[in-house]
């Protein structure tokens, strides 16, 4: 492989790669998923699995694939084979590297359909659309911004054309820059928002609802979510942590960093559910609304509340920026393979990639306005495009990548050099050692099995 392949760019500085990678973690999962699952599996219980699940698998798995990058210093497919080449290692392994960067390209032509909805709900709160509506008024306005292929279209290009501009851009003056304002901001927005929800929402019964564990609500089904989850929030099996780790500077920590990354996602997320529940709670709400929690249930508080209407708007643009820096990282790793690989200019392959992601973001569109092509039949169930993309990439491909980097990290690569880099005490090696090797494989392959259906409990 020729040296000039080899990814030089690197982040500024550790701060940068920690706003980055938090900005890449932090995102529709946090703010959009993280609270309706809470809600639909009882809360408080389902907040401890989680939180078990982020420190036992998610940050070990996040660990190995920020190694995996450094070590390579290139695009996860080719980072992945560059480290088996040097352990003599199966060529094949760099599918494990390839499989994350499909399943990212794959997750962004839906993500940005969703982001594009948070775009249009910025516009219409502010519009004061929600102003004394009921919720029936509410839920058909949702109905018809879903269903509405030229909205749909307009608000993903919107998001896709800012995504693939700012990654032309470059490492630092590109995502860098954005990801230096937009964190800051979306954290003070949320923060703002958790305010409001304290002063006007019933924080009370959101605090209970969300800490005091219920363990009778909990099922075998929510534990595998929230396993599934911590692979989703933290960003891992989707190239996404394996190519910012590629630009890692050269004395940064990996253990530090990743377990910095983890806790502010868990903190987001957290807060997310603290700005979110008083206000359901507060205005006699379900909390266990699933995917409309934030679509149809909140914009019925809002047009309620004292200030709804402002505070409805700021709580969309944050939602749209959180979405943002994670939509830059997913797009990444196709743009650094195009480059690598293709010799594509940056500008070239952000443009390439971009309208690719935007043919495939039409499969999520029409599959939300019910057009009869997009309604496909798998293995005898009737679903759409969008079900067969999240059912594939969320419950096949992530857990299978993250099982795959977690053993070629654990049994491949040499742990005298995994030790050289981690620079950890020689027991908290061990733990992650053990912890990579035996304990997330079998985790993640129980979940695995499961959610392909192979496993019924
Ligand atoms: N982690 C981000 C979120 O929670 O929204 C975005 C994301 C990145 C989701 C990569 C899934 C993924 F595979």
């Amino acid at each position: 492989m020729s040296e000039i392949n080899k990814t030089h760019a690197q982040w500024s500085n550790r701060f940068a790669y920690i706003l980055a990678a938090t900005g890449a973690a932090v995102g529709l999962g946090n703010i959009w998923k993280f609270p309706y699952i809470m809600g639909e599996n009882g809360g408080g219980a389902f907040v401890l699995v989680y939180l078990f699940c982020i420190a036992i698998v998610g940050i070990p798995v996040m660990i190995a694939e920020v190694y995996l990058g450094k070590s390579g210093r290139l695009s996860p497919m080719r980072a992945v084979a560059e480290v088996a080449k040097r352990y003599s290692a199966s060529k094949a392994w760099k599918f494990a590297g390839a499989m994350g960067v499909v399943a990212g390209y794959l997750i962004l032509s839906f993500y940005a359909v969703i982001a594009g909805w948070a775009c249009a709900y910025i516009l219409e709160t502010a519009g004061g659309q929600f102003e004394q509506a009921s919720a029936e008024q509410i839920k058909l306005s949702f109905n018809q911004l879903i269903s509405s292929p030229a909205s749909l279209i307009g608000w993903t290009s919107f998001m896709l054309i800012i995504t693939a501009a700012v990654v032309a851009k470059g490492l630092q003056d590109g995502l860098e820059k954005c990801v230096r304002y937009m964190m800051p901001a979306m954290f003070v927005l949320l923060l703002v928002i958790a305010g409001y929800s304290a002063s006007y929402g019933d924080f009370s019964q959101a605090v209970s609802f969300m800490f005091a564990p219920d363990f009778s609500k909990l099922t075998i089904h929510s534990v595998l979510e929230a396993l599934g989850h911590s692979f989703f929030t933290l960003s891992l099996a989707s190239g996404v942590m394996i190519m910012y780790g590629a630009y890692l500077p050269d004395n940064t920590s990996i253990v530090k960093t990743s377990i910095w990354i983890a806790i502010a996602d868990t903190m987001v997320a957290l807060l997310a559910g603290l700005a979110i529940f008083p206000i359901v709670f507060g205005n006699g709400l379900e909390p266990s609304a699933g995917p409309g929690l934030i679509f149809e249930t909140l914009p019925l508080a809002f047009g309620q509340m004292p200030g709804g209407q402002f505070i409805g708007t700021v709580f969309f643009v944050m939602l749209v920026f959180a979405a943002f820096t994670s939509a830059i990282a997913l797009i990444e790793s196709s743009v650094a393979w195009l480059i690598e690989k293709k010799g594509f200019s940056r500008v070239a392959a952000a443009a390439f990639s971009g309208a690719g992601l935007w043919l495939l973001s039409l499969l999520t569109i029409f599959s939300f306005t019910g057009a009869d092509w997009a309604t496909v039949n798998v293995f005898s169930v009737d679903t759409n495009f969008f079900g067969v993309l999240d059912t594939l990439t969320s419950n096949v491909l992530l857990p299978l990548g993250g099982l795959l980097i977690a053993i070629f990290v654990g049994w491949v690569v040499k742990q005298e050099d995994l030790a050289d880099e981690l620079k950890l005490s020689s027991a908290t090696f061990s733990t992650c050692v053990v912890l990579l090797k035996y304990v997330t494989p079998l985790i993640v392959f129980i979940v695995f099995l499961y959610l392909t259906g192979i496993f019924k409990f």
